[in-house]
């Protein structure tokens, strides 16, 4: 059992004020001023750090970075931090993350981090003999690809497999080699990149064509990450809600304009938690949508199913090729910082706690449209938008906001008529 320093489990933390939710936060990782002062300060990122991270830099853009509360994942508690400018996804992602906290919480595993290469060999003349000739030089080439990064090697990592495919193409027939790289801490394009450059000539002697293309997959289906969690039907709810969440599932499984929203409710967790903590969120989504269309069908990346009494049960299988070293994740201030708070040490922690939250941010979602609809939650942050454009402060808010809720008219001229009738 968590003691009550490391319990994610804070009732209440929406309803606090931003200065008391960076102070708990800040105890509960034990941030130093210094990281607490950062996180107040909108943005953490410097104006030179930034210019040294692209090119052509003009400014920085902050996001918002809320904290998904009450997650339990294999028996730890974490707090977990997700940058999004959409309401409603962190009150979602720790609304349901305090259901599933029975036992362990939510479970995960994952493989080994190991990233595809591709090597794209055109003009072969005999692809029999090539292939042959790749097979026995397997050794060599792999020693070479190893020789790139001696520092990877140290910490257990390296390239582990050469494997081909043949496939016919538009362009005639290709020979792909794929490079398979255990890229330990690291996300690993840099190094999967630099192993397969550093190959194409030996390729191109070996196989007697001409190496066009060497680049990493995002197609990242050997860096996979497994989450399951169980929710009691009464805590969701009852039997009918279960019996709802797994028919919208199976919709979502069966027709890809669906999937594409379900997914995208899965991407709007794991993305908010990959920019907190500054990942290539583009190659998890293009690597989460790849996957989802494995088998020639778009469908689910999730799956949810009701057991023998009567409860939820839902999985979540997905790639997840995150680093936290050797990126900006190190570096970015901020991302260190949200790093921290999670208690990462390692890219598979973070993998892991990735995929708890889409699976929670699924069922968040799932739950709502089978319910009361998503525009609920949305309206009501709208909602106190509008009153606070409208005027109101301090206390007044909490009540404007419930007057323009309960009015049903969620719009800027109700709301100025709310404030200026509640100021009297
Ligand atoms: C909105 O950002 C995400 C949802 O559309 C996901 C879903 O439909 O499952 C609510």
């Amino acid at each position: 059992m968590a003691s009550d320093k490391e319990s994610s489990r804070i009732s209440g933390f929406y309803k606090m004020p931003v200065e008391k939710r960076i102070s708990i936060t800040s105890e509960k990782a034990a941030l130093t001023t210094e990281e607490e002062r950062l996180l107040g300060s909108g943005g953490g990122l410097g104006i030179e750090e930034a210019d040294r991270m692209i090119e052509n830099v003009i400014g920085t853009i902050a996001y918002p970075l809320g904290i998904a509360a009450n997650f339990r994942i294999n028996g730890k508690d974490r707090l977990v931090p997700m940058a999004i400018e959409e309401p409603s996804v962190v009150a979602a992602a720790s609304n349901m993350a305090r259901l599933m906290r029975g036992d362990e919480g939510i479970r995960v595993t994952s493989t080994d981090p190991v990233m595809i290469g591709q090597i794209q060999v055109l003009d072969i003349p005999d692809i029999e003999n090539a292939m042959k000739n790749i097979i026995e030089a397997k050794a060599e080439l792999l020693e070479l690809a190893n020789q790139q990064d001696p520092v990877l090697v140290r910490f257990g990592g390296g390239a582990r497999d050469i494997q081909h495919r043949i496939i016919q193409t538009e362009a005639g027939e290709m020979l792909i080699l794929h490079l398979l790289v255990d890229c330990r801490d690291a996300m690993g394009a840099n190094t999967v990149n630099t192993m397969c450059e550093t190959l194409a000539p030996v390729v191109n002697e070996l196989t007697g064509g001409r190496v066009l293309l060497r680049i990493i997959s995002n197609l990242a289906d050997k860096r996979l990450v497994r989450a399951e969690c169980f929710v009691k039907s009464e805590d969701l709810g009852g039997e009918k809600i279960v019996d709802d969440v797994v028919a919208a599932w199976a919709f979502a499984n069966a027709d890809p304009y669906r999937a594409a929203t379900h997914n995208k409710g899965i991407m709007n967790g794991v993305v908010a938690v990959a920019l907190a903590v500054a990942q290539d969120h583009r190659a998890l989504e293009a690597g989460a949508h790849a996957y989802a269309a494995r088998d020639g069908h778009y469908s689910s990346l999730s799956k949810w199913s009701k057991d023998d009494n009567g409860d939820l049960v839902g999985v979540l299988e997905m790639p997840m090729a995150v680093g936290i070293v050797g990126g900006v994740t190190r570096t970015h201030p901020t991302a260190r910082l949200a790093l921290k708070v999670m208690g990462v040490s390692k890219a598979a922690e973070l993998a892991e706690i990735m995929a708890a939250v889409g699976l929670a941010q699924n069922l968040g979602a799932l739950r709502a449209l089978v319910s009361e609809g998503i525009q609920h939650g949305h309206m009501r942050l709208h909602a106190r938008n509008l009153v606070v454009m409208a005027g109101a402060e301090g206390d007044l808010i909490g009540k404007a906001v419930e007057a323009l809720v309960e009015s049903g008219e969620i719009r800027f001229d109700k709301a100025q008529e709310i404030v200026k009738r509640l100021k009297g």
